[in-house]
């Protein structure tokens, strides 16, 4: 049974056959006996998918709305059903809901209690409506709020990182490549880059939500209906922009469910890269940050230590919203049209890889904000490892030294210093003339961090003026994906 929430009354010794189930099913006009309490066991989804009982709600009341619109509930049923669709909500939100051995699923559950509330008036709510359109209408709308909350969660982070950049402007660091010194850069710039990630992370959820504004309502099991139903007002009720076209599809796509679990995936593998540099980053051998104590942890056993241990859940949790995409595509994978039962295994992955992300990107973004830097090791590692010889290659090529050559040039420069335990700037006339006659003394003016640094100064480029261009770029596109978010759908 899922995540520990027990059933009353659902469990049976393994040699025992319990006995079959009291509870009266949605099916009993058709099924003369009642479902083995086996089956039951097996097929019940609702220790899972109660997390959807105010989407479910929320889809019933529009549903509702329009089966008394158009004349298929009377207005005063209507309103005793109504009434006991929000005592139902306020017993959900008051924890006070019992499940009920039997309760199939969240749907059954509230539409079994609506029964003992509004009494046979009840049955007149699942009119024109099947549970394969209803609980994919209720997963697209849980989506597409959580989807907005997961939004403001990576527009936090992505603050967080923007002002550690704004906060250590000129810092300098070593730009790396297979993790070897490769040339300098700014601290800003490379926290940016983390920025731009976490941006199309939002992007591709924004752009996620457009494909996923369809209302499966209406399509019923799987053909549409034969009673005048407005799937469009009902679509429009709910803060989506149109009906299904395809009611076979409707009730049997969960590609909005593959697609974003695969933009969390994706956003789940950008913290868990931002995590192993934070990690690599607070060793004493790199000493660039320090963890702040309230955002680490310690061990139990060695008192001097400090570990990382949000970085390494970023890092420990991206393989399993990985896996979460994968499982649900392997169910998905030769499923015939049009529902079938096996999609009711889309809720775990969903709901964990909501609640995971909810957990995690508050603890990033906490750890990153606290995050001391340490700008002076930053900037005196920034020319290690010979660092500017690109710089002293550019340098020969606009004294008009092709390239390959430059190359040559440059590199027996760092091997005659290497050889002799000095840096490119300590080199006397002599040296440099030695190495190459077309090292002239002028080389000396790129032999700087703050040259490499300025000189930089391509679209993208770590020149500090094009940094803080990107910075105030991605400002505001902060400011749109929070305005976004906090907007409802379909307003
Ligand atoms: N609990 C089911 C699910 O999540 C609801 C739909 C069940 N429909 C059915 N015909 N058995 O997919």
């Amino acid at each position: 049974m899922a995540r520990g929430i027990r059933i009353v009354g659902a469990g049976a010794g393994a040699d025992a056959t319990p006995p079959p189930s009291t509870a009266a099913k949605m099916w009993s006009g058709r099924l003369g006996s009642s479902t083995s309490r086996r089956v039951e066991e097996y097929t019940i989804g609702i220790a899972v998918d109660r997390r959807l009982y105010a989407e479910d709600l929320d889809t019933s009341l529009a549903h509702l709305h329009m089966l008394r619109s158009v004349g298929l509930v009377s207005a005063p049923d209507a309103r005793t059903i109504e009434t006991g669709l929000r005592e139902i909500r306020r017993e959900f939100d008051r924890n006070e809901f019992v499940i009920e051995p039997g309760d199939e699923d969240i749907h059954a559950a509230i539409e079994r209690r609506l029964f003992g509330i509004a009494g046979e008036v009840a049955g007149r709510l699942h009119t024109g409506r099947s549970r394969n359109d209803q609980v994919a209408t209720d997963l697209r709308l849980y989506l597409r709020e959580h989807v907005r909350r997961l939004v403001l969660a990576v527009a936090d982070l992505e603050t967080a990182l923007i002002s550690v950049a704004e906060q250590n402007r000129g810092v300098a660091m070593p730009g790396m490549t297979h993790l070897q010194h490769a040339q300098p850069v700014l601290f800003a710039h490379h926290l940016l880059a983390h920025v731009h990630a976490l941006a199309r992370d939002v992007d591709r959820m924004r752009d996620w939500d457009k494909r996923a504004a369809v209302s499966p309502l209406g399509s019923g099991a799987l053909a549409g209906s034969s009673l005048p139903l407005d799937p469009a007002a009902v679509a429009a009720e709910l803060g989506f922009d149109r009906p299904a076209a395809n009611s076979i599809d409707a009730v049997s796509d969960r590609d909005f469910v593959a697609e974003f679990l695969f933009a969390a995936a994706l956003l789940g593998v950008h913290l868990s890269r931002i995590g192993e540099e934070v990690i690599l980053w607070a060793t004493p051998e790199f000493g660039w940050v320090r963890l702040d104590d309230a955002w680490s942890t310690g061990s139990s056993i060695m008192p001097q230590k400090k570990n990382p241990d949000i970085a390494e859940l970023a890092r420990g949790k991206s393989g399993r919203l990985i896996g979460n995409l994968t499982g649900l595509l392997a169910t998905l994978k030769g499923l015939p049209l049009a529902y079938d039962r096996d999609l009711q295994e889309d809720k775990e992955p969903v709901f964990d890889t909501v609640e995971q992300l909810i957990m995690l990107l508050p603890a990033v973004t906490g750890m990153i904000a606290t995050l001391g830097i340490d700008g002076e090791r930053l900037a005196a590692a920034a020319p290690a490892g010979f660092a500017l010889a690109t710089d002293v290659a550019e340098w020969l090529v606009c004294r008009g030294v092709a390239f390959r050559e430059a190359h040559e040039i440059s590199g027996s420069f760092v091997s005659y210093c290497e050889q002799r335990g000095l840096d490119l700037p300590e080199l006397t006339d002599d040296q440099l003339a030695e190495v190459d006659p077309q090292l002239t003394p002028e080389v000396r003016g790129v032999l700087s961090v703050e040259a490499a640094l300025r000189a930089r100064s391509s679209v993208g480029g770590t020149a500090p003026a094009r940094v803080a261009e990107q910075s105030a770029q991605l400002i505001d596109t902060v400011h749109a994906q929070v305005a976004w978010a906090n907007a409802k759908p379909g307003s």
